[in-house]
């Protein structure tokens, strides 16, 4: 009997739905391919939870969670709710979810995936292959106090040395997996956080002097993203430096919908979704890009299923159908959101060649 992996599925509102829907069906794909079994329980989160139930983050969404073996989210938010007061917003339903999930890990993969499809110059961006390393449940995004106090408005920027030295560990092990350079971005020349960041990562630096580890201000790190990606392997940073040079490293390489993400803690379920969010200006015209939603499946499959041939062969088939040029419109092609799904899956289903042993983090 194969092992039954229960997800559970959660589309949101926008774009989320429609490439959460292809993300499913490549693991379906995949499933066929290599004898998994998959059950997906689909549940309601952000502004269609709201909707439907008054709630972002209702508590049958959140049991269901608990009860899975990972989590595929789509994107929360939009037009629509967006006069809503802070804490009854769609995205904090998201936010509530990776809190209570505990994964303060953020993994993003940034990687060229095909020729001709970075508005930078090629020989600006060959080789870049780096992943980025968000802080995920701290910072500006949770501490307290929060809040709006008639002409006055308050984020707190906070941050333990636990909470900091826990996500370093998980970037330095990364590294060590991979090109075994770490870059960390911080404010540290403006930012009290900053300068215990810093401390903390010399700290647990130590414990891995085979990875050479170097410290960048965020406003440079803005740049050299830019001038020269391809000298970054793993970066690790704080929850929102990580938000913002996550989204640009994907106008690096060609497209906010190509990147995936895994958020990782110490105890199962994890969360995957693709770095975008649900693009209003474009939901419902069948057109967002699957990929990073495809590669967040993938992400799945490496993390909360152990199945590494199985992501790289899913990582294999998105290349190999991008590189056939069938591509959506943010990367200037005509096809469709179903079509790209289809012919991934396909590619799944029939076996690209998969490099032998090669694992991508
Ligand atoms: P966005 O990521 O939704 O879109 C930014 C731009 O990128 C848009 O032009 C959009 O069309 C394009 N884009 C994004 N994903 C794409 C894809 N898969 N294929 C093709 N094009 C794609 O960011 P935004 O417009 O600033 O935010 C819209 C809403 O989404 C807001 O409510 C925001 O809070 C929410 N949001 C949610 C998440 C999430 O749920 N993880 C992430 C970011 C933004
Ligand atoms: C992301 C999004 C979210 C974030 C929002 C929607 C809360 O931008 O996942 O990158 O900032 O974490
Ligand atoms: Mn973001």
């Amino acid at each position: 009997m194969p092992e039954r992996y229960r997800v559970a599925v959660l589309g949101g509102d926008g774009i989320g739905p429609e490439v959460i829907r292809e993300a499913v069906k490549v693991l379906s794909a995949a499933g066929r391919r290599f004898d998994l079994e998959f059950a997906f329980d689909e549940a309601l989160i952000g502004g269609a939870a709201i909707d439907a139930t008054g709630s972002p983050l209702p508590d049958e969404t959140l049991a269901l969670c608990r009860s899975s073996r990972a989590v595929l989210f789509g994107a929360a938010g939009g037009p629509r709710w967006d006069a809503l007061p802070g804490d009854a917003r769609p995205e904090r339903g998201l936010l509530r979810l990776r809190a209570e999930l505990a994964v303060y890990a953020n993994l993003r993969p940034v990687r060229l995936m095909a020729e001709g499809i970075s508005p930078l110059r090629a020989q600006a961006v060959a080789g870049t292959d780096l992943l980025i390393v968000r802080e995920l449940t701290g910072g500006l995004y949770f501490a307290t106090p929060r809040g709006r106090w008639g002409d006055l408005a308050i984020d707190t920027l906070r941050y333990t040395r636990d909470e900091i030295a826990r996500v370093v560990r998980v970037a330095l092990r990364l590294a060590r997996s991979r090109r075994r350079v770490l870059t960390s971005v911080d404010k540290a020349n403006v930012l009290e956080t900053s300068r215990l960041w810093r401390d903390v990562v010399e700290e647990e630096a130590r414990a891995f002097p085979d990875v050479t580890v170097r410290h960048m201000l965020v406003d440079t790190a803005a740049m050299e993203l830019v001038r020269a990606p391809a000298t970054f392997d793993v970066i690790v940073t704080e929850n929102m430096f990580g938000d913002i040079l996550s989204d640009e490293a994907a106008g690096v390489v060609g497209s906010l919908g190509l990147l995936p993400s895994a958020s990782l803690g110490d105890h199962a379920p994890f969360l995957y979704e693709p770095v975008h969010g649900s693009a209003p200006d474009i939901a419902g015209k069948g057109i967002g890009n699957p990929v990073g939603a495809i590669l967040s499946a993938a992400l799945l499959l490496r993390y909360s299923c152990d199945l590494p041939s199985a992501a790289v062969a899913v990582e294999s088939a998105v290349d190999a159908v991008l590189a056939s040029g069938v591509r959506t419109p943010d990367l200037g092609g005509s096809a469709s959101t179903v079509d790209v799904g289809d012919r991934i899956a396909a590619a799944v289903e029939e076996g690209q060649p998969v490099g032998l042993g090669e694992i991508r983090s």
